[in-house]
């Protein structure tokens, strides 16, 4: 590893909401071998464990004290990484629409992401660390040597998603998803602290013409020049 050095190497992938990030990340994780941390997760955690709770977004305390029980781990799959929370698949309670806004409301409080960040770094172990998010470039590990930031149109991304729900035979109606996802990239990235950004050392990639494996591939040749 001639750019590693003996530091844990660590891809950032990073970019807004319904671009496959997930898909991408535990895909490079699974050829790599390498561990993936699905942020959102995290922050999809926290909102549901406060849904149940009967948290307002303004008792911040409470909010904080949350983060500090989450005991997340994730098995990287072709589909994207699953969450277990202390050893139970907690995956698809943690994507109901009410929890991803939920989520990016949370994820808007500074305290509540100081709180994630030691639990967001822990899961930099040997041999190396695909972290998906919207900050992992630019806040949780600023230093990661290879870092990529997908974009696509929010139309391309709304399809995508829509196209998703569909196949699992959700009843989704186009309409209500687009404004959904339009009104949590604005909040993902108008917020104050660690807004969805590329890092100024990212490399982007549209993903709008490209199919998930053309997306890998990439990927993996930024991981190649960087290990060769
Ligand atoms: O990526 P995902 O859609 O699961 O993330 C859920 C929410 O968590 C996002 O809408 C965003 O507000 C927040 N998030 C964040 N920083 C991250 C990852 C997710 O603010 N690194």
């Amino acid at each position: 590893m001639s750019g590693s050095g003996d530091r844990i190497p660590v891809l950032t992938v990073d970019g807004p909401s319904g671009v496959g990030k997930g898909a991408v990340s535990s895909r490079v994780a699974r050829r790599l071998r390498w561990h993936v941390l699905d942020s959102g997760a995290c922050y999809r955690v926290v909102a549901l464990a406060a849904l149940d709770a009967g948290l307002k977004i303004d008792q911040e305390d409470q909010l904080v004290a949350l983060c500090e029980r989450v005991d997340l781990s994730f098995e990287a799959t072709e589909d994207g990484p699953l969450a277990w929370l202390g050893g139970e698949m907690v995956d698809s309670g943690l994507r109901a629409e009410r929890v991803s806004r939920m989520a990016s409301q949370v994820a808007a409080l500074a305290p509540v992401r100081a709180a994630l960040l030691d639990l967001q770094r822990s899961f930099c172990r040997p041999p190396g660390l695909v972290a998906d998010g919207r900050d992992m470039g630019t806040v949780v590990f600023p230093d990661a040597p290879i870092k990529v930031f997908l974009d696509a149109s929010i139309e391309e991304r709304a399809n995508r998603r829509y196209k998703q729900l569909k196949e699992k035979g959700e009843n989704v109606k186009f309409a209500g998803l687009f404004r959904e996802l339009k009104e949590r990239d604005r909040r993902d990235r108008e917020r104050a602290v660690s807004p969805t950004l590329p890092a100024a050392d990212a490399t982007i990639i549209d993903t709008s013409d490209l199919g998930i494996e053309a997306v890998v591939d990439r990927v993996l040749a930024l991981v190649s020049d960087w290990l060769a």
